[in-house]
């Protein structure tokens, strides 16, 4: 829109602001009708002043809707609550939104759709407990509910992961196929299900929802299944150093590695790293040092591996990739990471290899510790970088009979085809 024409709008939004009040005080702020009104015009202004004071003047007068109770009509308690809890959400204010859902669940017990807004917010603050009750209702109510099921399916396995129990990502399985239809386009559920299904040893089924995904343009390809992508950035699973477009600056690294070294294996000796958590393991122990999150340094971690810091920070495209890490990570013999999928194409991710155990002859020719991107296998050697594209579908090994751990820097650069603009404003991962 013409800067002109917002300004116009903005005054007479101002205009008819005024006329809802003179309507509210002949109302003595009883009407409905008036209320709601007024909490648009006020959600429309604060949308184009960019204001938050008038965000929260509409969020209260959506509320004054909510608190006249019976007098509002379904349609219009509804119609209040929605915009209330959206307002609220956007705010900030997750914990406010469900209490605004709540009100529209207990108002509207006939229809469903509250209840699975209620759901999904309660996931989204962490809740999942909570949603769980949610879901599990929706479907006492609503036996063929898809959204619900799909929903179940995904808290269920959840847990049964951290509980390492396989009839439980069972069950999670059967809700995810069973619902997934009624959450068109959610690449979650597909994830999910693809990878419930693999853990089951399910592969063909697991191929099928993942081709499934591809065909509905879900994912970028059965081998590339982030979720948060820029269209377009060259995919591939293994890149030369070359072409990250960062090749002299990961020579230096390397020239250094054996600093590097030193900084991982004493913070390591001092019991510094900390073990994975997000169920990727199904043997072993595989454990982290974070440096850089999210584009952010860490000063009490840097502090205990400074050289590697400095390093780092003189790779722009490294220590600022809101969508990456930086960190070491130690993996000991017996290990296996499942297969699975990093969140966004927006980056790569390089391994420098800082102590690696020596494969014999026989193991060499099969390679025992070793990492699977797509269809090609990479195996680390001490002082060596190399880097893959982790949002393809990947798998590690550590099966050396030596028994000696293997350590290595991890560091993700921006996808080398951003461009500054994006690599600013792109939400942080
Ligand atoms: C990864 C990965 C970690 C490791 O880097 O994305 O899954 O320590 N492997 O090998
Ligand atoms: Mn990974």
């Amino acid at each position: 829109m013409a800067i002109g024409q917002e300004t116009g709008q903005i005054d007479s939004l101002h205009l008819l602001s005024n006329q809802y009040d003179a309507l509210l005080e002949q109302t003595d702020h009883m009407s409905p009708l008036a209320l709601y009104g007024k909490a648009k015009v006020l959600e429309r202004l604060a949308e184009l002043e960019k204001a938050n004071s008038v965000l929260e003047r509409a969020i209260h007068f959506y509320r004054e809707v909510l608190f006249l109770g019976p007098a509002v009509p379904d349609g219009l308690y509804r119609l209040a609550g929605e915009h209330c809890s959206k307002l609220l959400q956007f705010r900030g204010w997750p914990s406010k939104a469900i209490r605004v859902q709540q009100m529209l669940v207990t108002r509207l017990d006939n229809d469903p759709q509250p209840r699975r807004q209620l759901g999904v917010l309660y996931l989204t603050v962490g809740k999942n407990q909570e949603a769980e009750i949610v879901f599990d209702e929706l479907l006492q109510k609503y036996p063929g509910d898809k959204y619900a099921m799909a929903h179940l399916g995904f808290i269920v396995k959840s847990r049964a992961l951290d509980k390492n129990d396989m009839a439980g990502v069972e069950r999670a399985v059967d809700l995810m196929q069973a619902g997934i239809d009624g959450v068109p386009q959610e690449g979650l559920f597909y994830f999910h299900l693809g990878d419930g299904l693999r853990r089951l040893g399910r592969s063909a089924e697991a191929d099928g929802v993942y081709q499934k995904a591809v065909d509905n343009k879900i994912f970028p390809s059965f081998w590339q299944r982030s979720l948060y992508n820029v269209d377009g950035l060259k995919a591939q699973p293994v890149w030369t150093l070359k072409d990250t477009g960062i090749g002299s600056e990961l020579e230096k690294l390397k020239r250094n590695w054996k600093v590097i070294r030193e900084e991982a294996l004493s913070v390591l000796s001092s019991g510094g790293f900390a073990a994975e958590t997000e169920n990727l393991r199904d043997s072993g122990k595989w454990a982290q040092f974070d440096l850089f999150v999210r584009g952010r340094k860490l000063d009490d971690h840097c502090a205990l591996a400074p050289v590697t810091c400095s390093l780092i920070e003189t790779i722009p495209l490294v220590s600022t990739n809101k969508r990456g890490q930086v960190k070491f990570s130690v993996m000991y013999a017996g290990t296996h990471v499942h297969a699975h999928t990093g969140p966004t194409n927006c980056r790569l991710r390089a391994h420098l290899g800082l102590k690696v155990p020596r494969s014999n002859s026989t193991e060499a020719a099969q390679s025992s510790t070793r990492l699977r991107v797509a269809d090609k296998y990479l195996t680390w050697a001490e002082g060596e970088v190399f880097v893959f594209d982790d949002s393809f579908d990947h798998e590690v090994w550590h099966d050396n009979v030596q028994k000696e751990e293997r350590v290595i820097l991890i560091f993700d650069l921006w996808h080398p085809e951003l461009d500054t603009e994006q690599k600013m404003t792109l939400p942080a991962i």
